[in-house]
């Protein structure tokens, strides 16, 4: 058993001797190759739910699952923006999204319904939950985001492993591309003016409503609204 193991064996049992991340070695690739089995476990359930959704209903209610494990320099800027001291023990402990599952939902009612799905799961452990579907975030950004813990077994060993689950709509993950784009990826480097924050935040709510009618067309459901908001 690789040392990367032992060391998510006694996650929650930290050794006392804090062993700083070395970029290159074999102990660090072990330890992202296991989250991303841990990712992959992840994504099967999802794939499982989706079909069986689909089977229920006659249409998706999981349009697409998207997942990735956190780049070695996202982890350091991670780390290094919350003052997380750069060792395995912090790194396992403190960062919660090292695997990452993205699930895109046509309707934010199938996000609520998906997430109680997930979250009955056996092979799932919800340790963490963000409700901005209820509560959007001042940006604009919705979604339902889930910290989970699942026991991957590795040959006869069973490690528990945190993943990071956010279930969106379509429309909102369309904005929150174009919205870290925006923000983070604009070659200016040009903090956003207080009048394109408000845009970026209105954008979220029309194209919101706007996507949730015509999946309601689509699939023939009742819309309440009226055209005249529109
Ligand atoms: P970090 O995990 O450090 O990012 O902080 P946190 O745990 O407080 O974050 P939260 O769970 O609220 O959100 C984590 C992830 O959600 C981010 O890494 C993004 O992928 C996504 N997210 C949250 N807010 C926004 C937002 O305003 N815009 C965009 N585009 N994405 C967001
Ligand atoms: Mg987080």
């Amino acid at each position: 058993m690789s040392k990367a193991t032992e060391l998510i064996l006694s996650n929650n049992n930290l050794k006392e001797k804090d062993d700083e991340i070395e970029l290159e070695s074999k102990q660090y690739n072990d330890l992202l190759t296991i989250y991303g089995l841990a990712m992959n476990q992840v994504v099967n359930t999802a794939t499982n739910i989706k079909n069986r959704l689909n089977e229920i209903y006659n249409y998706n209610l999981i349009e697409k699952i998207d997942c990735r494990v956190k780049s070695k320099d996202s982890i350091l800027r991670k780390m290094d923006k919350k003052d997380i001291p750069f060792t395995y023990q912090a790194m396992v402990k403190y960062v919660d999204d090292i695997a990452g599952v993205r699930i895109i939902c046509p309707l934010q009612d199938d996000v609520l319904l998906v997430k109680e799905v997930i979250k009955n799961m056996p092979n799932i452990h919800v340790i963490q939950e963000k409700d901005y579907i209820t509560t959007p975030k001042k940006s604009g950004y919705s979604a339902y985001h889930l910290i989970v813990e699942t026991p991957l077994t590795i040959n006869t060993e069973t490690v528990i492993m945190k993943v990071e689950i956010q279930i969106r709509t379509v429309a909102m993950d369309f904005w929150a591309e174009m919205e870290h784009d925006i923000r983070y990826k604009n070659k200016t480097n040009k903090q956003l003016t207080k009048t394109e924050s408000k845009k970026l935040t209105w954008y979220a709510k029309k194209l919101e409503k706007l996507q949730e009618k015509m999946v309601r067309l689509y699939r023939k459901q009742e819309d309440n609204t009226t055209m005249v908001n529109y």
